[in-house]
Formats: C-alpha cells, structure tokens, sequence
C-alpha cells in the first residue's frame, strides 16, 4: 500500500434535502469531483428512507432505514453535511438523522466524529442560520465540527447550470479549499484520539 492509499479518509455525504433537483445535492455532487486526492467521498441518498424519531423504536426493531444510516455513518472517517435553509434554520430531515444517530446512549457514533458543514441556499444569506444550527446541534453529539473555512452558497440557482453541474469558478475554488481543510481537520482529530488515547 503506497502511503496516499494510506491516508485515504473515506466521507460519507449527506444532503439535507429530498428534492429531486436539490442544489445541496448538487454541491456534494461537485465535491466528489472536486475533493483531493485522498478524499473518497460517497454521497448518501438513504435520508427519506429515515423514519421520524421515535423514542419507542430505539428499543424495539431498528427501522430500516436508520439502521442503514447509521451503518453507513459508523463506516465514514468523516460526514459532509450539506444543509439547505428552512425557515432560518435546520431542515426537519437533518436534525432527524442527527437525533437518530445520537442515539441509544452510549453508543453515540457521531461522538469524535470529525463533521464539515456545507450549504446552498436561494436566498442571500447562503444557509447562514441553517449552519449555525446544525453546529448547535451537533455540539450535544460531541461530533468535532470543523471550525473554519465556512461555505455558505447564496443564490444557488445562479451558480449551477441546467445540468445541474457547478459552474461557479470562485465557489469552485472555495470548495476545494474547503476539502482540503477538512481533509487536515480529519488528520488532525485522529492525532488528538491518539493523543489522548496514549
Ligand atoms: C419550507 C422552506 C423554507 C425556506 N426558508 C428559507 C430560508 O429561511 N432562507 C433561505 O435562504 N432559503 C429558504 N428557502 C429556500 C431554499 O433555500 C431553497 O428552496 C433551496 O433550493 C432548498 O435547498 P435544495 O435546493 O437543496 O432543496 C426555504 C424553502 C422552503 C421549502
């Protein structure tokens, strides 16, 4: 094994959004093109599937479709959350599958968990809310959130084209940017488990 495939973080993506044409989706979809090298990332397309959390499930047959999340979730080295903006703040599908994988104590797998949060808006604030939300919220999850850089996509139908490809240079660039840090902030939180775990 040369020592990129070594290093290689596996990321699982997350669109906070079931539309069909969702530009959230279409921005992890540019991701995938535009990570680095030692990036491998999945988009995953299961958040319909989730059932609405119910505390009475968790001790009975997990729903299937959490389950498959959650599967999906524990395997990633890191989640790529891409949030759209409802209403000044977090979608229901987001902080549903966040509320899930909080769960059953103690078992919580978004705990160390190294999280980028993303998001494209049609509006002018680019998520701005919506993000600070879903950083809110994974603070109770104990998931290390990346700080720094933030990507906040305003006026989203501007910035794909009709086949829903990116084709904004400066965002372009942002992104990828915005990978590579998060790709150091992975490094960086698997040095302080090691740390700390010494
Ligand atoms: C219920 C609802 C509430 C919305 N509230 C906001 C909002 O507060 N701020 C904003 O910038 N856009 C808001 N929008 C517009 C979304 O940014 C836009 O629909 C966006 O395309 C959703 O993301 P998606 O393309 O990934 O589905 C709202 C849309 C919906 C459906």
């Amino acid at each position: 094994m040369n020592p990129q495939q070594a290093c290689r973080h596996r990321i699982l993506a997350l669109p906070g959004s079931l539309r069909r044409d969702s530009y959230n989706r279409k921005l992890l979809a540019a991701s995938v093109h535009s990570a680095p090298g030692n990036l491998r990332i999945r988009l995953f397309d299961g958040l319909g599937d989730v059932a609405m959390f119910n505390e009475d499930m968790e001790s009975t047959n997990p729903h299937a479709g959490v389950a498959r999340l959650r599967e999906a979730v524990a395997g990633a080295d890191g989640l790529l959350i891409a949030t759209p903006e409802y209403n000044q703040s977090i979608p229901g599908v987001v902080k549903n599958a966040i509320d899930w994988l909080s769960r059953p104590l103690p078992e919580d797998i978004l705990a160390g968990k190294p999280v980028a949060i993303l998001g494209a808006s049609t509006g002018r604030w680019g998520t701005r809310l919506a993000q600070a939300a879903v950083r809110q919220t994974l603070t109770a999850t104990e998931a290390q959130v990346m700080p720094v850089p933030m990507l906040f996509v305003r006026d989203a139908e501007q910035v794909f084209d009709g086949d829903g490809v990116l084709r904004d240079a400066g965002i372009s660039e942002s992104l990828h940017a915005f990978l590579l840090a998060f790709s150091d902030w992975i490094d960086l939180m698997g040095t302080r488990r090691a740390a700390i775990a010494a």
